[in-house]
């Protein structure tokens, strides 16, 4: 049976996970898709540097535009991370009519409909599971899960970092800075943390979700942002002594037509279930109109949590390649509606 061939751009935590798991399961992955599937080529940044997992050196390249261009790879997953370049790749690779698989919610919340408008002209699927609470299959289940419901309230830790942060802080009595370094060593924060701590990784997240569970686009400047670099032990022990836990939380709320979405630092009850939500696991509580209080949880970040939502992905569009369908659920009807925020 001829291969389905994959080209993956960055072989970082993601990445690797991702490796793994094609590799490990690919006797199951493989039956479940009707091909083997070949991790082809691979585009890092340092081809020197030693890696945690052994790869055929001459499948690793520095330059992605060899991906890219290569006529033989049918899909394309993004795993390095960035804005503008990252946009140039997805979009050449859509051009050329091969399919996406990405973790980058600051492309998906910057850059989503230009690229998702791309992919539906050239009838491509682009599938971005991993970009929003790493393990948990938040947007499968906004997308097909409520499409039947309206949606009046999302409401989430979606930062594994913080939520590491604030959790050793609050449990251990760590540090602020023992804790944040922690959770770089353990390949949950973005190279650049900033936008971990100061809320705006939260809030690209959030971006996605109102966009996907409101069914309209929600720009990241309708998201109003605070971090937790502010947030010291003394805020958090003064919290818990009133019988509170500090969370970075981010909440979309729907009153009648009109939205607010925020991010920020947030005293809840301990008896609440997101309170008791520690280390990297994420929660995303949906209350929709019809179905009630809904909550998923698990691993917010981390090599193959967020790899078991990229794979899952990569089977998707595999199953719709094979079927000559375009998996254009993944793309939301655009309504544009007037956020709350914007008549503040
Ligand atoms: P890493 O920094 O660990 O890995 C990035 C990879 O991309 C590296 O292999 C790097 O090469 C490669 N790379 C970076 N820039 C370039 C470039 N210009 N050309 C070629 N290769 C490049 O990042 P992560 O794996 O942590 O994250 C990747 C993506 O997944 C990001 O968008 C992140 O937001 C997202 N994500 C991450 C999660 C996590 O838990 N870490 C969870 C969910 C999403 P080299 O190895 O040579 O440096
Ligand atoms: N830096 C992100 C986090 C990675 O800590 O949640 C997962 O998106």
């Amino acid at each position: 049976m001829k291969p389905v061939k994959v080209g993956l751009l960055g072989l970082g935590t993601v990445g690797t996970g991702v490796v793994r798991i094609v590799e490990g399961n690919q006797e199951d992955l493989s039956s479940q898709v009707g091909s083997p599937i070949l991790i082809e080529r691979i585009a890092v940044k340092n081809t020197e540097k030693p890696r945690d997992i052994e790869v055929d050196p001459s499948k690793i390249t520095d330059d992605p535009w060899a991906v890219i261009r290569d006529p033989e790879i049918d899909v394309i997953v993004e795993v390095m991370g960035g804005i503008a370049g990252t946009k140039e790749y997805i979009l050449e690779a859509l051009e050329r009519g091969k399919h996406i698989v990405t973790a980058n919610k600051d492309l998906m919340a910057l850059h989503g409909s230009e690229i998702l408008a791309k992919a539906q002209e050239k009838q491509c699927d682009v599938f971005y599971e991993a970009s929003v609470a790493g393990g948990i299959p938040i947007i499968r289940t906004l997308i097909e899960g409520f499409s039947s419901d309206k949606i009046m309230k999302i409401m989430g830790i979606v930062n594994g970092t913080t939520n590491y942060i604030l959790s050793k802080m609050s449990q251990e009595g760590a540090s602020y800075l023992d804790a944040l370094q922690e959770a770089q060593e353990l390949g949950y924060a973005e190279s650049d943390p900033t936008s971990d701590v100061e809320g705006l990784d939260a809030a690209r997240k959030m971006a996605i979700l109102g966009t996907l569970g409101f069914r309209t686009n929600v720009e990241l400047s309708d998201v109003s942002v605070s971090g937790i670099s502010g947030v010291s032990k003394e805020d958090i022990a003064f919290a818990k002594r009133l019988g509170y836990e500090m969370k970075l939380l981010g909440i979309a709320e729907r009153q009648d037509e009109e939205f607010s979405i925020s991010v920020q630092p947030t005293m809840i009850r301990t008896n609440h279930p997101i309170a008791s939500v520690n280390g990297v696991f994420n929660a995303v509580y949906v209350y929709g109109e019809a179905v009630g209080e809904t909550m998923f949880y698990g691993a917010g970040a981390g090599a193959m949590p967020t790899a078991t939502s990229i794979v899952a992905d990569l089977v998707a569009v595999i199953k719709n390649l094979k079927l000559g369908v375009n998996g254009l659920k993944q793309i939301v009807p655009y309504k544009q509606k007037k956020l709350k925020s914007d008549e503040d």
